[in-house]
């Protein structure tokens, strides 16, 4: 369905669970985060009921998302549920890749289309600096492992960071030479831990156009613009929600692991979705949709509205 300004919503977004393996500093705290209790996270059932109710509507594409999805117990169960509405035309997952090496195969066997996979650096002291608990090596053989078991289309994602992996990007490029992957680098946005960051962290993505002067322009594929150097079989994608906002053409809404939907990943406004029955769902959900804001402020006020922080929404 379309909501106020004419945006068709055709995605939603799961969080299946706030929890992470990581700590990203831009992310979370040392600490990690408070651990929910298991009465205040959505069940595999109430996900997919809603997640029906939605293909009602005009959802046809479902990513999962975290925190860290593979860290929730039992979710290749989830992934099958999900799969098996029958509107639903393409189920993918954004996780950090750490336990990809053993889930891959299990994710390709329960359905899962797709998967876009974060990487911010490719050297192995940063990416521990960086992530607090993770190794690099297990993310490399994880991209490949999905490689191996069948998945094509996977995307890396980087967070631009000013001072941290812009001297990185002519190697990011290279992963694009002979594999079907596509890197795509993010504009850093200020929310929860990265808010107060100096502003030198935060770069334009045309710091990659420059960094990467043969790019041709491929297309614009859902929030990333693509390129490709000459030559080369995959391509380089940048998601510029600070330089270059995309709300006009923004078709998501997002589902927290604790069962409230969020019309804009920047916006405070919450619904909550729980107790709810199939009608009061689809009433809640075309609401929802219908109240969606046109556009972010981040520019002009450096701070989301959103009172989460980027491991309760899942990007
Ligand atoms: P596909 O197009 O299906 O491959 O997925 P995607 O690019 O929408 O999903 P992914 O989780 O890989 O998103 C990449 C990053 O883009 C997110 O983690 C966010 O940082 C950013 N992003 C995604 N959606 C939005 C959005 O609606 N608004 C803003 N400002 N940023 C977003
Ligand atoms: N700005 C931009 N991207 C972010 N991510 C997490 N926090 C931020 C932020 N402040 C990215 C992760 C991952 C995706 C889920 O969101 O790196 O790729
Ligand atoms: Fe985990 Fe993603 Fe946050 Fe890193 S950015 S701590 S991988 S949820």
């Amino acid at each position: 369905m379309q909501d106020n300004y004419g945006r068709e919503i055709s995605v939603l977004r799961i969080s299946v669970t706030d929890l992470c393996n990581y700590r990203c500093k831009y992310c979370m705290g040392e600490d990690g985060i408070p651990k929910r209790t298991h009465r205040d996270v959505l069940s595999f059932e109430e996900i997919t009921r809603i997640a029906s109710v939605a293909a009602g509507l005009g959802i046809r594409k479902i990513r999962l998302t975290g925190g860290e999805p593979l860290v929730r117990r039992g979710i290749l169960d989830l992934c099958r549920m999900l799969k098996s509405i029958p509107e639903i035309k393409e189920l993918s997952m954004t996780t950090n890749g750490s336990f990809l090496t053993d889930f891959a195969a299990g994710l390709k066997d329960a359905g899962v289309d797709r998967l876009n996979i974060s990487l911010d650096t490719l050297d192995p002291e940063k990416f521990h600096s960086m992530t607090r608990t993770g190794s690099l090596e297990d993310v490399l053989h994880g991209i490949e492992t999905a490689e191996q078991v069948g998945f094509t289309g996977t995307k890396l994602n980087a967070v631009l960071i000013g001072g941290f992996n812009d001297t990185e990007i002519p190697a990011f490029a290279e992963l694009t030479k002979s594999r079907d992957l596509s890197v795509r680098f993010i504009e850093l946005m200020p929310l929860g831990c990265s808010a107060n960051w100096d502003s030198q962290c935060f770069l334009s993505s045309d710091a990659v156009l420059k960094a990467l002067p043969d790019l041709e322009f491929v297309d614009t594929d859902g929030v990333s613009v693509r390129y490709r150097l000459p030559g080369y079989l995959g391509t380089i994608g940048l998601i510029p929600p600070m330089s270059r906002k995309f709300c006009s053409r923004c078709n998501r809404i997002r589902l927290t692991a604790d069962g409230k939907l969020k019309p804009c990943l920047h916006s405070a406004a919450e619904i909550p979705l729980t107790g709810l029955s199939d009608q009061e769902l689809e009433n809640a959900l075309k609401a929802a949709i219908l109240s969606k804001p046109k556009e972010h402020l981040l520019n002009q006020t450096h701070q989301s509205g959103t009172l989460r922080n980027m491991y309760e929404i899942g990007g």
